[in-house]
Protein backbone atom coordinates (compact mmCIF):
# COMPACT_ATOMS: atom_id res chain seq x y z
CA UNK A 1 0.00 0.00 0.00
CA UNK A 2 1.05 3.41 -0.43
CA UNK A 3 0.44 6.29 0.82
CA UNK A 4 -1.28 9.03 -0.95
CA UNK A 5 1.32 12.41 -1.87
CA UNK A 6 -0.37 15.55 -2.00
CA UNK A 7 2.35 17.92 -3.19
CA UNK A 8 2.53 21.52 -1.01
CA UNK A 9 2.68 25.24 -2.54
CA UNK A 10 5.90 26.63 -3.36
CA UNK A 11 7.97 27.83 -0.32
CA UNK A 12 11.34 28.71 1.21
CA UNK A 13 12.22 26.73 4.39
CA UNK A 14 15.07 28.93 6.25
CA UNK A 15 16.38 27.45 8.49
CA UNK A 16 18.49 29.16 11.95
CA UNK A 17 21.32 27.06 13.92
CA UNK A 18 21.27 24.69 10.80
CA UNK A 19 24.33 23.00 11.74
CA UNK A 20 23.15 21.88 14.91
CA UNK A 21 21.99 18.59 15.91
CA UNK A 22 18.81 18.98 15.11
CA UNK A 23 18.81 20.37 11.78
CA UNK A 24 21.22 17.35 10.82
CA UNK A 25 19.28 14.97 12.44
CA UNK A 26 15.77 15.41 11.84
CA UNK A 27 14.75 18.38 9.42
CA UNK A 28 17.42 17.76 6.14
CA UNK A 29 16.51 13.80 6.30
CA UNK A 30 12.88 14.95 6.68
CA UNK A 31 13.10 17.19 3.82
CA UNK A 32 15.24 14.80 2.13
CA UNK A 33 12.21 11.54 2.09
CA UNK A 34 9.34 14.14 1.39
CA UNK A 35 11.29 15.29 -1.77
CA UNK A 36 11.79 11.83 -2.33
CA UNK A 37 8.01 11.34 -1.94
CA UNK A 38 7.66 13.87 -4.71
CA UNK A 39 6.01 15.92 -2.51
CA UNK A 40 8.20 18.74 -3.09
CA UNK A 41 7.29 21.72 -5.58
CA UNK A 42 10.09 22.10 -7.96
CA UNK A 43 11.25 25.12 -6.79
CA UNK A 44 11.17 24.50 -3.16
CA UNK A 45 14.53 26.20 -1.60
CA UNK A 46 15.89 25.23 1.90
CA UNK A 47 18.08 28.02 2.89
CA UNK A 48 20.80 27.05 5.64
CA UNK A 49 21.51 29.92 8.31
CA UNK A 50 24.37 29.74 10.95
CA UNK A 51 26.92 32.38 12.37
CA UNK A 52 29.50 29.74 11.32
CA UNK A 53 31.78 31.07 7.98
CA UNK A 54 30.53 27.73 5.97
CA UNK A 55 30.72 28.09 1.99
CA UNK A 56 27.35 27.13 0.31
CA UNK A 57 29.59 23.87 -0.88
CA UNK A 58 30.46 23.20 2.87
CA UNK A 59 26.77 23.51 3.69
CA UNK A 60 26.24 21.08 0.89
CA UNK A 61 28.63 18.55 1.62
CA UNK A 62 27.06 18.58 5.48
CA UNK A 63 23.38 18.38 4.24
CA UNK A 64 24.53 15.39 2.04
CA UNK A 65 26.34 14.09 4.87
CA UNK A 66 23.54 14.16 7.28
CA UNK A 67 21.51 12.35 4.72
CA UNK A 68 23.77 9.57 4.28
CA UNK A 69 23.58 9.64 8.28
CA UNK A 70 20.15 9.41 8.59
CA UNK A 71 18.39 8.35 5.69
CA UNK A 72 18.30 4.17 5.60
CA UNK A 73 20.24 3.54 2.29
CA UNK A 74 17.63 1.60 1.05
CA UNK A 75 15.45 4.61 1.15
CA UNK A 76 18.13 6.54 -0.94
CA UNK A 77 20.18 6.97 -3.74
CA UNK A 78 23.08 8.71 -5.59
CA UNK A 79 20.12 10.68 -7.93
CA UNK A 80 17.16 11.52 -4.95
CA UNK A 81 20.87 12.70 -2.94
CA UNK A 82 21.92 15.20 -6.20
CA UNK A 83 18.49 16.42 -6.97
CA UNK A 84 17.71 17.58 -3.46
CA UNK A 85 20.86 19.66 -2.99
CA UNK A 86 20.35 21.51 -5.97
CA UNK A 87 17.74 22.81 -3.28
CA UNK A 88 20.24 24.22 -0.71
CA UNK A 89 21.15 27.65 -0.43
CA UNK A 90 23.12 28.97 2.49
CA UNK A 91 23.63 32.54 4.13
CA UNK A 92 25.92 33.26 7.18
CA UNK A 93 23.98 35.87 9.56
CA UNK A 94 24.18 36.37 13.51
CA UNK A 95 21.50 35.80 15.47
CA UNK A 96 22.34 38.50 18.38
CA UNK A 97 23.96 41.22 16.46
CA UNK A 98 23.13 42.63 12.75
CA UNK A 99 25.86 40.82 10.86
CA UNK A 100 24.76 39.14 7.64
CA UNK A 101 21.46 40.48 7.77
CA UNK A 102 21.36 42.81 4.65
CA UNK A 103 22.32 39.99 2.81
CA UNK A 104 19.89 37.26 4.05
CA UNK A 105 17.39 39.84 3.14
CA UNK A 106 18.27 40.41 -0.44
CA UNK A 107 18.58 36.42 -0.91
CA UNK A 108 14.89 35.91 -0.07
CA UNK A 109 13.77 39.42 -1.89
CA UNK A 110 12.95 37.29 -4.54
CA UNK A 111 10.88 34.61 -2.70
CA UNK A 112 8.71 37.42 -1.19
CA UNK A 113 5.67 35.80 -2.66
CA UNK A 114 6.07 32.34 -1.68
CA UNK A 115 5.43 30.83 2.16
CA UNK A 116 8.59 31.78 4.05
CA UNK A 117 9.05 29.19 7.03
CA UNK A 118 11.14 30.75 9.36
CA UNK A 119 12.59 27.49 11.75
CA UNK A 120 14.66 28.55 14.72
CA UNK A 121 16.24 25.30 15.70
CA UNK A 122 18.71 27.08 18.02
CA UNK A 123 18.31 28.20 21.87
CA UNK A 124 15.22 29.57 23.40
CA UNK A 125 17.34 32.69 24.19
CA UNK A 126 17.71 33.44 20.50
CA UNK A 127 13.79 33.05 19.66
CA UNK A 128 12.92 36.79 20.43
CA UNK A 129 16.46 38.86 19.00
CA UNK A 130 16.27 36.49 15.55
CA UNK A 131 12.08 37.45 15.47
CA UNK A 132 13.32 40.79 15.97
CA UNK A 133 15.38 40.88 13.20
CA UNK A 134 12.96 39.36 10.96
CA UNK A 135 10.90 42.01 11.45
CA UNK A 136 13.36 44.81 11.05
CA UNK A 137 14.87 43.67 8.04
CA UNK A 138 11.49 43.42 6.54
CA UNK A 139 11.24 39.55 6.34
CA UNK A 140 8.24 38.96 8.87
CA UNK A 141 5.42 39.98 6.56
CA UNK A 142 2.25 38.04 5.68
CA UNK A 143 3.88 35.16 3.86
CA UNK A 144 5.96 34.49 6.69
CA UNK A 145 5.55 32.00 9.47
CA UNK A 146 7.81 31.26 12.37
CA UNK A 147 8.44 28.27 14.13
CA UNK A 148 10.31 27.68 17.36
CA UNK A 149 11.07 24.07 19.06
CA UNK A 150 10.52 23.17 22.94
CA UNK A 151 11.65 24.32 25.63
CA UNK A 152 9.90 27.30 25.19
CA UNK A 153 11.37 28.76 28.43
CA UNK A 154 12.35 26.86 31.71
CA UNK A 155 9.36 28.28 33.78
CA UNK A 156 6.13 30.14 33.20
CA UNK A 157 7.64 33.74 33.57
CA UNK A 158 10.85 32.54 31.38
CA UNK A 159 8.09 30.91 28.72
CA UNK A 160 5.68 34.17 28.75
CA UNK A 161 9.33 35.96 27.80
CA UNK A 162 9.93 33.78 24.85
CA UNK A 163 6.12 33.97 23.51
CA UNK A 164 6.03 38.25 23.99
CA UNK A 165 9.29 38.14 21.91
CA UNK A 166 8.29 36.15 19.34
CA UNK A 167 4.21 37.88 19.51
CA UNK A 168 5.69 41.22 19.25
CA UNK A 169 6.83 40.21 15.78
CA UNK A 170 4.55 37.45 14.65
CA UNK A 171 0.54 37.19 15.31
CA UNK A 172 -0.33 34.04 16.71
CA UNK A 173 -1.64 32.11 13.31
CA UNK A 174 1.58 32.72 12.70
CA UNK A 175 3.88 31.00 15.52
CA UNK A 176 4.18 27.54 15.33
CA UNK A 177 5.14 25.84 18.34
CA UNK A 178 6.75 22.68 17.74
CA UNK A 179 6.26 19.17 20.15
CA UNK A 180 7.26 16.37 17.32
CA UNK A 181 5.01 13.76 19.15
CA UNK A 182 2.12 15.33 17.89
CA UNK A 183 3.42 14.42 14.67
CA UNK A 184 3.93 11.14 15.62
CA UNK A 185 1.92 8.27 13.36
CA UNK A 186 0.07 6.66 16.29
CA UNK A 187 -0.19 10.09 18.36
CA UNK A 188 -2.87 10.81 15.61
CA UNK A 189 -4.15 7.95 15.36
CA UNK A 190 -5.31 8.42 18.84
CA UNK A 191 -7.62 10.92 17.24
CA UNK A 192 -8.84 8.43 14.96
CA UNK A 193 -9.31 5.69 17.50
CA UNK A 194 -11.24 7.96 19.29
CA UNK A 195 -13.52 10.47 16.90
CA UNK A 196 -13.70 8.14 13.69
CA UNK A 197 -15.13 4.90 15.57
CA UNK A 198 -18.04 4.81 17.73
CA UNK A 199 -16.57 1.81 19.42
CA UNK A 200 -14.95 3.45 22.33
CA UNK A 201 -16.36 7.54 22.89
CA UNK A 202 -19.14 5.73 25.44
CA UNK A 203 -16.81 4.05 27.39
CA UNK A 204 -13.97 6.51 27.39
CA UNK A 205 -15.04 8.12 31.06
CA UNK A 206 -14.95 7.24 34.92
CA UNK A 207 -17.68 5.12 34.90
CA UNK A 208 -15.46 2.86 32.56
CA UNK A 209 -12.27 3.37 32.76
CA UNK A 210 -10.09 2.50 36.04
CA UNK A 211 -6.93 4.47 35.18
CA UNK A 212 -4.67 5.72 32.41
CA UNK A 213 -0.76 5.15 31.83
CA UNK A 214 1.11 6.97 29.94
CA UNK A 215 4.79 5.83 29.70
CA UNK A 216 7.99 7.38 27.50
CA UNK A 217 10.80 5.23 28.33
CA UNK A 218 14.18 5.44 26.77
CA UNK A 219 17.25 3.78 27.19
CA UNK A 220 19.49 5.73 25.92
CA UNK A 221 21.23 8.32 28.86
CA UNK A 222 22.17 12.05 28.19
CA UNK A 223 24.44 11.44 25.60
CA UNK A 224 26.07 14.15 24.73
CA UNK A 225 23.69 16.92 25.60
CA UNK A 226 24.53 16.75 29.41
CA UNK A 227 24.96 20.61 29.17
CA UNK A 228 21.40 21.30 28.02
CA UNK A 229 20.09 18.40 30.05
CA UNK A 230 21.57 19.00 33.47
CA UNK A 231 19.53 22.88 33.00
CA UNK A 232 16.46 21.20 31.83
CA UNK A 233 15.78 17.59 33.75
CA UNK A 234 13.06 15.28 32.47
CA UNK A 235 10.15 17.37 34.17
CA UNK A 236 10.99 20.17 31.75
CA UNK A 237 11.75 17.86 28.89
CA UNK A 238 9.82 15.37 28.65
CA UNK A 239 6.43 16.29 31.12
CA UNK A 240 6.03 19.72 30.52
CA UNK A 241 5.18 18.92 26.92
CA UNK A 242 5.33 15.66 25.36
CA UNK A 243 3.86 13.85 27.81
CA UNK A 244 1.20 16.93 28.53
CA UNK A 245 0.59 16.19 24.89
CA UNK A 246 -0.74 12.93 25.01
CA UNK A 247 -2.79 13.31 28.28
CA UNK A 248 -4.62 16.25 26.33
CA UNK A 249 -5.19 14.63 23.28
CA UNK A 250 -6.94 11.05 25.48
CA UNK A 251 -8.76 13.33 28.19
CA UNK A 252 -10.23 16.22 25.87
CA UNK A 253 -13.82 16.18 24.59
CA UNK A 254 -14.35 15.67 21.78
CA UNK A 255 -14.17 19.07 19.58
CA UNK A 256 -16.30 20.00 17.26
CA UNK A 257 -14.17 19.70 14.35
CA UNK A 258 -10.53 18.57 13.47
CA UNK A 259 -9.66 22.82 13.01
CA UNK A 260 -6.45 24.04 15.18
CA UNK A 261 -8.07 26.02 17.39
CA UNK A 262 -11.38 24.00 18.42
CA UNK A 263 -8.83 20.96 18.95
CA UNK A 264 -6.65 23.34 20.88
CA UNK A 265 -9.58 24.74 22.73
CA UNK A 266 -9.86 21.45 24.07
CA UNK A 267 -6.37 20.53 24.79
CA UNK A 268 -6.78 23.73 27.11
CA UNK A 269 -9.65 22.93 28.83
CA UNK A 270 -7.71 19.83 30.17
CA UNK A 271 -4.39 21.62 31.17
CA UNK A 272 -6.43 23.78 33.08
CA UNK A 273 -8.74 21.23 34.86
CA UNK A 274 -5.38 19.55 36.32
CA UNK A 275 -5.49 19.50 40.22
CA UNK A 276 -2.31 21.29 41.50
CA UNK A 277 0.06 19.07 42.63
CA UNK A 278 -0.12 20.24 46.42
CA UNK A 279 2.96 18.56 47.90
CA UNK A 280 5.76 17.42 45.35
CA UNK A 281 8.19 16.33 47.96
CA UNK A 282 5.32 13.25 48.90
CA UNK A 283 6.48 10.25 47.26
CA UNK A 284 2.90 9.55 47.09
CA UNK A 285 2.15 12.29 44.04
CA UNK A 286 5.61 12.50 42.83
CA UNK A 287 8.93 10.54 42.46
CA UNK A 288 12.07 11.56 40.52
CA UNK A 289 15.02 9.45 40.00
CA UNK A 290 18.31 9.75 38.89
CA UNK A 291 20.30 6.90 36.88
CA UNK A 292 23.54 5.67 38.29
CA UNK A 293 25.99 3.17 35.94
CA UNK A 294 24.37 -0.10 35.27
CA UNK A 295 23.92 -1.71 32.25
CA UNK A 296 21.59 -0.81 29.35
CA UNK A 297 21.11 -2.75 26.00
CA UNK A 298 23.60 -5.43 26.74
CA UNK A 299 26.61 -3.22 27.82
CA UNK A 300 27.77 -1.60 31.00
CA UNK A 301 27.20 2.26 31.11
CA UNK A 302 28.28 5.28 33.15
CA UNK A 303 25.80 7.28 35.63
CA UNK A 304 24.03 10.46 34.93
CA UNK A 305 27.16 12.60 36.85
CA UNK A 306 30.27 10.20 34.77
CA UNK A 307 28.25 11.66 32.09
CA UNK A 308 27.98 15.59 33.13
CA UNK A 309 31.70 15.07 34.87
CA UNK A 310 30.19 16.55 38.02
CA UNK A 311 30.07 15.43 41.77
CA UNK A 312 26.51 16.04 42.27
CA UNK A 313 23.53 17.37 40.35
CA UNK A 314 19.75 17.40 41.66
CA UNK A 315 18.57 17.28 37.58
CA UNK A 316 16.00 14.47 37.44
CA UNK A 317 16.55 11.79 34.80
CA UNK A 318 13.84 10.21 35.72
CA UNK A 319 9.90 11.29 36.75
CA UNK A 320 7.08 9.34 37.91
CA UNK A 321 3.73 11.49 38.88
CA UNK A 322 -0.07 10.82 39.34
CA UNK A 323 -1.68 13.40 38.03
CA UNK A 324 -5.58 14.05 38.31
CA UNK A 325 -8.02 15.71 35.94
CA UNK A 326 -10.82 17.74 37.65
CA UNK A 327 -13.82 17.16 35.64
CA UNK A 328 -16.54 15.17 34.89
CA UNK A 329 -15.15 12.42 32.64
CA UNK A 330 -12.32 12.22 34.75
CA UNK A 331 -12.89 12.79 38.44
CA UNK A 332 -11.49 10.07 40.15
CA UNK A 333 -9.27 8.52 37.41
CA UNK A 334 -5.47 8.66 38.09
CA UNK A 335 -3.05 9.10 35.36
CA UNK A 336 0.05 7.60 35.88
CA UNK A 337 2.66 9.38 34.10
CA UNK A 338 6.44 8.34 33.64
CA UNK A 339 9.64 9.01 31.75
CA UNK A 340 13.18 8.75 32.25
CA UNK A 341 16.40 7.92 30.23
CA UNK A 342 18.66 4.66 30.72
CA UNK A 343 15.33 2.62 31.78
CA UNK A 344 14.85 -1.29 31.20
CA UNK A 345 14.14 -0.50 27.23
CA UNK A 346 12.93 2.25 25.00
CA UNK A 347 9.16 2.10 24.73
CA UNK A 348 6.47 4.72 24.95
CA UNK A 349 3.07 4.03 25.05
CA UNK A 350 -0.83 5.03 26.88
CA UNK A 351 -2.56 2.22 28.70
CA UNK A 352 -6.35 2.84 29.17
CA UNK A 353 -7.32 0.30 32.02
CA UNK A 354 -11.00 0.11 31.73
CA UNK A 355 -12.47 -1.30 34.99
CA UNK A 356 -12.85 -4.66 35.98
CA UNK A 357 -16.12 -6.95 35.10
CA UNK A 358 -18.68 -6.36 38.09
CA UNK A 359 -19.32 -9.97 38.49
CA UNK A 360 -17.87 -12.57 37.28
CA UNK A 361 -19.78 -16.12 35.93
CA UNK A 362 -17.19 -18.40 35.55
CA UNK A 363 -15.81 -20.53 38.57
CA UNK A 364 -12.03 -20.90 39.95
CA UNK A 365 -10.30 -23.26 37.36
CA UNK A 366 -11.64 -20.67 34.36
CA UNK A 367 -8.47 -18.20 36.01
CA UNK A 368 -8.02 -15.21 36.66
CA UNK A 369 -10.22 -12.39 34.57
CA UNK A 370 -7.85 -9.28 33.87
CA UNK A 371 -9.98 -6.29 33.08
CA UNK A 372 -9.85 -5.07 29.54
CA UNK A 373 -6.85 -2.59 28.24
CA UNK A 374 -6.61 -0.28 25.12
CA UNK A 375 -2.76 -0.01 24.67
CA UNK A 376 -1.57 2.71 21.92
CA UNK A 377 2.21 2.44 21.40
CA UNK A 378 3.70 4.77 19.99
CA UNK A 379 7.44 3.26 19.81
CA UNK A 380 8.90 1.48 18.75
CA UNK A 381 7.16 -0.81 16.71
CA UNK A 382 3.85 1.82 16.61
CA UNK A 383 0.60 0.38 16.63
CA UNK A 384 -3.08 -0.85 18.90
CA UNK A 385 -3.73 -3.25 20.75
CA UNK A 386 -7.20 -4.37 22.92
CA UNK A 387 -6.71 -7.30 25.43
CA UNK A 388 -9.51 -9.09 25.67
CA UNK A 389 -10.66 -12.52 27.44
CA UNK A 390 -10.94 -15.44 25.31
CA UNK A 391 -11.74 -18.94 26.20
CA UNK A 392 -8.45 -21.18 25.55
CA UNK A 393 -8.54 -23.54 22.78
CA UNK A 394 -9.67 -27.80 23.46
CA UNK A 395 -11.71 -29.47 25.41
CA UNK A 396 -10.70 -29.33 28.73
CA UNK A 397 -13.21 -26.78 30.14
CA UNK A 398 -13.30 -23.13 30.49
CA UNK A 399 -9.98 -21.60 31.08
CA UNK A 400 -10.03 -18.07 30.44
CA UNK A 401 -6.84 -16.15 28.67
CA UNK A 402 -6.41 -13.00 27.45
CA UNK A 403 -5.23 -11.97 24.32
CA UNK A 404 -4.69 -9.34 22.19
CA UNK A 405 -6.60 -7.95 19.29
CA UNK A 406 -3.64 -6.49 17.37
CA UNK A 407 -2.96 -4.10 15.11
CA UNK A 408 0.35 -3.11 14.00
CA UNK A 409 0.48 -0.05 11.88
CA UNK A 410 4.03 -1.72 9.71
CA UNK A 411 2.34 -5.39 9.40
CA UNK A 412 -1.22 -3.35 8.74
CA UNK A 413 -0.19 -0.71 5.94
CA UNK A 414 3.41 -1.98 4.83
CA UNK A 415 4.79 1.87 4.36
CA UNK A 416 7.20 3.66 6.12
CA UNK A 417 6.35 5.28 9.20
CA UNK A 418 7.67 9.02 8.42
CA UNK A 419 9.29 11.22 11.19
CA UNK A 420 6.92 13.53 12.62
CA UNK A 421 9.08 15.80 11.27
CA UNK A 422 8.39 15.23 8.13
CA UNK A 423 4.94 15.75 8.65
CA UNK A 424 4.93 18.87 10.87
CA UNK A 425 6.96 21.25 8.63
CA UNK A 426 4.64 20.29 5.63
CA UNK A 427 1.80 21.42 7.83
CA UNK A 428 3.57 24.57 8.96
CA UNK A 429 3.53 25.43 4.86
CA UNK A 430 -0.02 24.26 4.27
CA UNK A 431 -0.94 26.90 7.57
CA UNK A 432 -2.37 24.32 9.63
CA UNK A 433 -1.54 24.39 12.86
CA UNK A 434 -3.57 21.52 14.57
CA UNK A 435 -0.74 19.84 15.71
CA UNK A 436 1.06 22.32 17.04
CA UNK A 437 1.25 24.13 20.98
CA UNK A 438 -0.61 27.89 20.99
CA UNK A 439 0.76 30.02 23.56
CA UNK A 440 -2.32 29.77 26.47
CA UNK A 441 -1.09 25.57 25.66
CA UNK A 442 2.15 26.16 26.71
CA UNK A 443 1.60 28.62 29.25
CA UNK A 444 -0.19 26.58 31.13
CA UNK A 445 1.45 23.55 31.12
CA UNK A 446 3.87 25.45 32.71
CA UNK A 447 1.15 26.85 35.07
CA UNK A 448 0.88 23.45 36.21
CA UNK A 449 5.11 22.42 36.43
CA UNK A 450 5.89 25.57 38.46
CA UNK A 451 4.66 24.35 41.67
CA UNK A 452 6.86 20.88 41.59
CA UNK A 453 9.79 22.67 40.03
CA UNK A 454 9.95 25.51 43.04
CA UNK A 455 9.16 22.89 45.61
CA UNK A 456 12.26 20.50 44.18
CA UNK A 457 14.60 23.76 43.93
CA UNK A 458 13.68 25.04 47.63
CA UNK A 459 14.05 21.46 49.55
CA UNK A 460 17.27 21.02 47.69
CA UNK A 461 16.72 17.15 48.34
CA UNK A 462 18.22 14.74 45.79
CA UNK A 463 17.00 12.28 43.38
CA UNK A 464 16.54 9.20 44.29
CA UNK A 465 18.83 6.49 42.55
CA UNK A 466 18.03 4.15 40.16
CA UNK A 467 20.16 1.57 38.22
CA UNK A 468 20.67 2.46 34.65
CA UNK A 469 18.86 -0.06 32.63
CA UNK A 470 15.81 -0.76 35.23
CA UNK A 471 12.26 1.02 35.74
CA UNK A 472 13.46 4.03 37.90
CA UNK A 473 13.62 4.09 41.59
CA UNK A 474 11.51 1.79 43.78
CA UNK A 475 9.73 4.18 45.07
CA UNK A 476 8.14 5.21 41.53
CA UNK A 477 6.32 1.31 41.93
CA UNK A 478 5.09 2.06 45.34
CA UNK A 479 3.67 5.45 43.33
CA UNK A 480 1.34 2.90 41.73
CA UNK A 481 1.05 -0.14 43.72
CA UNK A 482 -0.06 2.00 46.96
CA UNK A 483 -3.35 1.90 44.66
CA UNK A 484 -3.70 -1.20 44.03
CA UNK A 485 -2.16 -0.98 40.52
CA UNK A 486 1.04 -1.73 38.63
CA UNK A 487 2.91 -0.22 36.22
CA UNK A 488 2.47 -2.68 32.47
CA UNK A 489 6.06 -2.82 31.45
CA UNK A 490 6.72 -2.84 28.07
CA UNK A 491 5.10 -5.30 25.70
CA UNK A 492 1.51 -4.38 27.37
C1 LIG B 1 13.16 15.41 22.99
C2 LIG B 1 13.90 15.44 24.27
O1 LIG B 1 12.18 16.42 22.95
O2 LIG B 1 12.53 14.16 22.83
C3 LIG B 1 14.92 14.33 24.34
O3 LIG B 1 14.55 16.70 24.43
C4 LIG B 1 14.27 13.01 24.07
O4 LIG B 1 15.58 14.31 25.61
C5 LIG B 1 13.44 13.07 22.80
O5 LIG B 1 15.27 12.03 23.95
C6 LIG B 1 12.64 11.79 22.61
O6 LIG B 1 12.06 11.81 21.34
P1 LIG B 1 11.72 10.45 20.59
O7 LIG B 1 10.98 10.90 19.37
O8 LIG B 1 13.02 9.78 20.31
O9 LIG B 1 10.88 9.68 21.54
Amino acid sequence: MTSRVIPVVPFVLVVFGVTGDLARRKLIPAMFQRDVAGQLPGDATILGVSRGPLTEADYIAMARQAVLDHVPEAERSEADIERFVERLRYVSAQADSDAGWDHLAAVLKPFSDRVQVFYLATGPGLFAPICERLGRFGLAGANARVVVEKPIGKDLESARLVNEGVGKVFPEDRVYRIDHYLGKEAVQNLMALRFANGLFEPLWNAAHIDHVQITVAESLGVEGRAGYYDNAGALRDMVQNHILQLLCLVAMEPPARLKADAVRDEKLKVLRALKPVDDALSTHAVVRGQYRAGASAGGAVPGYLDELGADTSTTETFVALKAEIENWRWAGVPFYLRTGKRLAERVSEIVIAFRPIPHSVFDEQAGTIVANRLVIRLQPDEGVKLWLMTKDPGPGGMRLRQVPLDMSFATTFQVRNPDAYERLVLDVVRGDQTLFMRRDEVEAAWTWIDPILKAWSESGELPKPYTAGTWGPSAAIALIERDGRTWLDGGS
